[in-house]
């Protein structure tokens, strides 16, 4: 049986290309499951997995327990906003006290770039990285790229935009780490304030023009503006922001080919994309979603595969 290279999931960048197929090809079996009348399968009848979220999250922590509950694991979710972290709970103590209950994986969202390599390199569970800061959000970048794939057919060649704040983005970083592992060429779009200096240093280029970019690429993956993470003012306004860099329906329907449109969500609707662009049969961000439960069980099963009971 093929097998991860990794023990843990903490990022895109320490993948190969073989890992990403084999999840790939795992969540082409879990998608056919999840669309049957009875969904679930015991694959991890014997596996405690606990959810512990430091961060806000809608879309990843359900996909994770929905994921978790289609595979049969046994599951438990910590969210710090309730937790004695408020009572000033260190993470490894938070995390001991957890693993003492016997839990098998640990799939964790922190605020803290690196929090999940932390985990991994001082305890002994597997750990999945629900995203970490500004650093890497592997799992989206996996449903995101899986799902260009099934609306392209292919990956390999194909011109992908991430559009917008690129700076504070860990969805941004885990998809050229991704997408350039299998085959695609990427180039970034945005505020020239909201390019990180080292992107050169990936191998993307900078395109400051939304319309060149627009008129270049297959698929633009319009990113959230990150105000939670920027701490001074990177763009005038927000009106101004959308004037430069969001896509209406007007600007989609002027180009002389149809792109696909991506959103990790949360959208902000009016700001990167109108809702006319968001809810049209361009946009597969509702596809991300569904193929985000898929993704997880390829994830959470091959990982469970590594663990030594
Ligand atoms: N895409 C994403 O990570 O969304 P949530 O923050 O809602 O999990």
């Amino acid at each position: 049986m093929k097998t991860l290279s990794v023990d843990h999931l903490l990022g895109i960048k320490n993948l190969h290309k073989e890992d990403i197929e084999l999840i790939f090809q795992t969540a082409d079996n879990f998608k056919e499951v999840i669309n049957r009348p009875i969904k679930k399968v015991p694959s991890l009848r014997d596996i405690t997995i606990a959810n512990l979220f430091f961060e806000n999250s809608t879309r990843t922590r359900l996909s994770f327990e929905l994921a978790e509950k289609r595979l049969s694991a046994d599951t438990i979710n910590f969210s710090a906003a309730s937790s004695s972290v408020k009572k000033g709970e260190t993470l490894i103590d938070t995390v001991n006290n957890i693993l003492a209950m016997k839990v098998d994986m640990v799939v964790m969202r922190h605020p803290n770039p690196g929090a999940a390599e932390f985990l991994s390199k001082n305890i002994d569970a597997r750990i999945v990285n629900a995203g970490d800061g500004a650093h890497e959000h592997p799992t989206q970048a996996l449903l995101d790229a899986y799902s260009i794939k099934e609306r392209l057919g292919d990956v390999v060649g194909k011109k992908i935009v991430i559009v917008g704040d690129i700076l504070h983005s860990r969805v941004a970083l885990s998809n050229i780490f991704c997408l350039q592992k299998i085959g695609a060429e990427v180039k970034v779009c945005g505020p020239n304030t909201l390019m990180p200096k080292y992107i050169d240093a990936l191998g993307v280029a900078y395109e400051p023009d939304l319309r060149k970019a627009l008129e270049w690429c297959d698929v633009a993956n319009m990113l959230r503006i990150q105000l939670e993470r920027q701490d001074i003012n990177f763009f005038p306004s927000l009106r101004e922001y959308s004037m430069m860099y969001g896509v209406d329906k007007k600007l989609l329907d002027s180009l002389d080919k149809k792109i696909t449109i991506m959103h990790p969500g949360p959208i902000n609707r009016g700001v990167e994309i109108t809702s006319d662009v968001a809810d049209s049969k361009q946009a597969i961000i509702l596809d991300q979603v569904e193929n985000g439960v898929a993704i997880r069980m390829a994830v959470l099963y091959l990982l469970a595969g590594k663990i030594k009971k």
